[in-house]
């Protein structure tokens, strides 16, 4: 039922303002509902680097969307795949049928990977590829003989997206509080390896910290390697906050987990595509898991899709343990989506003949140098990057954490520029066809908020 007072979007052509939608019906994910819908922030449109907000004013895009856009809005060569594809192949199902979209998409996707990660299956998000992975390694093991490896380590400040299995091995607490009652019950998370005190200011990787890796050892003795079915973390934590490995932390996970036998899940959803300066980060890394969840870059977040992407022995080992017939019961009504595909392929095809990655890792020490100049704006307490991501951690106000960083966004955004404030990290992660000029001027913007805000 529509209530009598509505709060109205502002609209984005000059019409009426009574036929814009009322904002009341649409329960806003991840969001302040009451405060947004008091003080509505809409975007109407996008080319390339820039947002349109309704009032019209062009806004740069610091954050590629939602670390998804690597490719600049509204790319020509992926909406008219989209457009095209969408009056040829609207839907096929994807369980006992095919389209060969969806295969010709795994087999580029395999092309970009690690050797021996070749076998790829789709869903529509990153906490689908997650939840999916999770179901992989415990059928994995059930076909290897050892069921009783249903153990799943995360990372505290991990973020795996909002499925059961994705808050689980997540390790952010205000994304499980709500839901306690019913989590996986066989997780345990590594301690994540942000240590101000030791790193704070470091460009790139930090020194210190690889030994954050050692407590996976003490959890092996704890619950015994054999019922540990794998280990899922972010390379680089994005969502909360910009987490970079210390040097040797991946390298030290992967042998701890090559000497007992545990599967390596890197979630590759933010980190896939460029935005390290490599395909993934199992590249930038020189770290080479057993699965990897990619999703957001894949079609450059014009239509929903995600994917797990999986050594071939450990499909082998699944799809031969059973016999005729089904042999994973898992999947999605819109697992490579026709659409999906179609964007995803155009999507590969401008990173390749663009370079993006290439142009990504070109940019990343004039990136890095931006990122830097932010040392001594007021409440900075660290400022780091890798890639093309940056983060500007600031002092949490007393009483009010998450509001300083918060405010900063808001004040960006009124100052044209498009943020992201986890509690009190400004992140930075603009498209990967950012120009010099815009990234000053991002860093500029963001210095003036921080001059701004108290
Ligand atoms: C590392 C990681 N995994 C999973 C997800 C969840 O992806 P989605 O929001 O597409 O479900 C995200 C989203 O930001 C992410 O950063």
């Amino acid at each position: 039922m529509t209530t009598t007072s509505t709060t109205r979007a502002p609209s984005h052509s000059n019409a009426d303002v009574a036929t814009a939608p009322s904002l009341e019906e649409l329960w806003m994910p991840f969001t302040a509902n009451r405060a947004f819908k008091r003080a509505p922030r809409m975007l109407v449109a996008a080319k390339d680097m820039y947002y349109t907000a309704a009032d019209g004013r062009q806004i740069l895009d610091g954050t590629a969307g939602l670390w998804c856009v690597n490719a600049g809005h509204c790319r020509e060569p992926i909406t008219a795949a989209i457009r095209e594809q969408a009056g040829v192949l609207d839907y096929a199902p994807p369980f006992q049928m095919g389209h060969p979209l969806a295969f010709e998409l795994a087999q580029q996707l395999t092309r970009m990977l690690p050797d021996g990660i070749d076998r790829i299956f789709f869903g529509n998000s990153g906490s689908e590829a997650v939840d999916t992975s999770l179901k992989i390694a415990l059928a994995y093991w059930q076909a290897k003989g050892e069921p009783q490896r249903v153990r799943f380590i995360g990372r505290q400040r991990g973020y795996h997206g909002v499925g059961f299995g994705g808050i689980a091995v997540g390790g952010i607490e205000s994304n499980r509080k709500q839901f306690a009652g019913q989590l996986l019950p066989a997780v345990d998370h590594l301690p994540h390896t942000h240590d101000l005190e030791n790193n704070a200011y470091t460009r790139g990787q930090p020194q210190h910290g690889a030994h954050f890796a050692d407590a996976l050892e003490e959890m092996v003795i704890k619950h015994g390697a054999n019922t540990i079915a794998a280990v899922i973390i972010e390379p680089v934590a994005g969502s909360t906050g910009v987490i970079i490995p210390p040097k040797g932390y991946l390298e030290r996970i992967r042998e701890i987990c090559d000497k007992h036998g545990i599967l390596l899940i890197f979630d590759e959803v933010i980190t896939g595509f460029g935005r390290l300066g490599a395909s993934f980060g199992a590249e930038k890394f020189g770290v080479v898991p057993d699965m990897m969840t990619v999703a957001k870059g894949i079609t450059n977040a014009t239509v929903p899709m995600g994917a797990v992407c999986v050594r071939h022995d450990i499909y082998d080992a699944v799809v031969n343990s059973s016999g005729a017939g089904i042999e994973l019961f898992h999947g999605y009504t819109y697992s490579g989506h026709p659409l999906a595909a179609a964007a995803g392929l155009a999507t590969l095809e401008v990173y390749r003949t663009e370079g993006l990655f290439e142009r990504a890792a070109s940019l990343e020490s004039f990136w890095e140098d931006a990122v830097h100049s932010l040392r001594g704006a007021p409440n900075v307490i660290d400022l780091r990057n890798i890639g093309i991501v940056g983060a500007i951690e600031l002092e949490p106000r007393p009483g009010a954490p998450g509001a300083r960083g918060f405010e900063t966004f808001l004040k960006c955004f009124e100052a044209g520029v498009l943020v992201r404030s986890t509690a009190d990290t400004i992140a930075l992660s603009p498209p990967l066809i950012v120009e010099r000029d815009q990234i000053t001027h991002m860093f500029e913007v963001v210095g003036n908020a921080l001059r701004n805000v108290a």
